[in-house]
């Protein structure tokens, strides 16, 4: 790779075995500081972390997720991770963080257009510094897609979530049981060039 920051980002893989060992205080921090550091539309900077480590409440959490993704139906348009969510959920013990022993709850103001984007960019960022403090990583987007769901709301309130925020996305953070895990290969993701 031409240099360190591709190195990083090629490094970067989406881990699913995580050791129980906790991230410490200081590669957490840094790591929402790279969250913190994103850009955000219009300089809004109205992204909100909800940094979950305690151990009953992140397993009242999958327990509720688990309950909630049971109730639902498939149907022919169901996305193809939601439905794989709602199967895993019927079938039991489905645990959405991967046993990550930290989970961060990426949320901003419902209605604001770039809402998303702006979560988004502040996930890949908090990613990146995750892999290059040797933090394993991954995109958790349960909640997101769980986001009008009321009993799942009303407990994310009680963890902070303002009543005008809406749930952007998750990460998932840890340390990998799987040691150097190699890039995947992009085949899609088409460029064009007009020269
Ligand atoms: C918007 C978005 C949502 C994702 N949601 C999840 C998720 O809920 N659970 C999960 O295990 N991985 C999730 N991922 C990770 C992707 O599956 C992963 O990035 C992809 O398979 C490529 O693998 P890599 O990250 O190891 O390069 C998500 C990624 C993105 C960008």
């Amino acid at each position: 790779m031409g240099n360190q920051v591709l190195e990083v980002i090629s490094k970067r893989r989406s881990v699913r075995k995580y050791k129980p060992e906790q991230v410490s205080e200081e590669k957490l921090s840094l790591i929402l500081e790279a969250g913190r550091f994103a850009p955000s539309g219009g300089n809004n900077q109205t992204s909100h972390f909800i940094v979950i480590q305690n151990r009953e409440t992140l397993q009242e959490l999958k327990l509720l997720v688990e309950k909630e993704f049971a109730k639902m139906e498939i149907k022919k348009n169901t996305y193809k991770s939601i439905k794989n969510s709602i199967l895993a959920s019927k079938k039991g013990g489905y645990d959405f963080t991967y046993n990550a022993p930290t989970l961060i709850v990426v949320a901003n103001q419902r209605g604001y257009g770039n809402a998303i984007a702006d979560c988004s960019v502040a996930l890949e960022n908090m990613m990146l510094e995750a892999t290059s403090l040797d933090i394993g990583s991954c995109w958790i987007n349960q909640l997101h897609w769980l986001d009008d769901n009321e009993s799942i709301n009303e407990y994310m309130m009680k963890l902070g979530l303002a009543n005008n925020e809406t749930i952007c996305g998750g990460l998932a953070l840890g340390y990998s049981q799987i040691s150097d895990m190699a890039p995947l290969a992009r085949t899609g993701n088409t460029v064009t060039y007009i020269k």
